[in-house]
């Protein structure tokens, strides 16, 4: 497996989907948090999704989740999943791209440039206690803090 990126701006410039369910039931959402690296001596992605999200949902229910990233002529359809939710509707019909399972229990998108499928290894709420201050008064004011999850990346299509 081989993944190269400017590591710093790859989440936070270029964004991406994390993608969570099967073909028939799935959610996706637009992210700019996130890390890749190493963890117990596996590669891991971790990203960051708050429990309001309906993605949440599909993320807490399912052993795996994708994180996919595009070129750059497709971000208004990422602004778009990260601005509505799935909750009201079919999002990703209206955002053009293309649903595909890239296994049985993973779903990714045609239009994306890399899809890395991970197993979710941990799921654990950040504790409002132990975010520094400027977080909280940013991020944190009136809804509860983010759920990190860590993925062991399975694949790298
Ligand atoms: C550029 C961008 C980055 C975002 N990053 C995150 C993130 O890292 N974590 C998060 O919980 N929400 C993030 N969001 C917000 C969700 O994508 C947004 O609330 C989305 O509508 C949730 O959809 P859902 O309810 O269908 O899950 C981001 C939104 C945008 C536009």
């Amino acid at each position: 497996m081989n993944f190269t990126a400017d590591i710093l701006t790859l989440f936070d410039e270029k964004w991406a989907l994390v993608t969570a369910g099967t073909k028939e039931s799935f959610n996706t959402m637009t992210i700019s948090w996130g890390e890749m690296g190493t963890l117990w001596s596996k590669p891991v992605v971790t990203v960051y999704v708050k429990p309001v999200r309906y993605t949440h949902e599909f993320m807490e229910k399912n052993e795996y989740f994708t994180v996919s990233f595009f070129d750059e002529k497709y971000k208004k359809a990422l602004g778009l999943l990260g601005s509505r939710s799935g909750r009201d509707g079919d999002k990703v019909a209206e955002s053009g791209l293309t649903p595909k399972a890239v296994s049985d229990v993973a779903v990714g998108f045609e239009e994306a440039e890399r899809t890395l499928v991970c197993r979710k290894a941990l799921s654990q709420d950040l504790d409002i206690n132990a975010i520094p201050d400027f977080a909280k008064e940013t991020y944190y004011k009136t809804e509860a803090p983010h759920t990190m999850f860590v993925g062991v990346i399975e694949a790298i299509l």
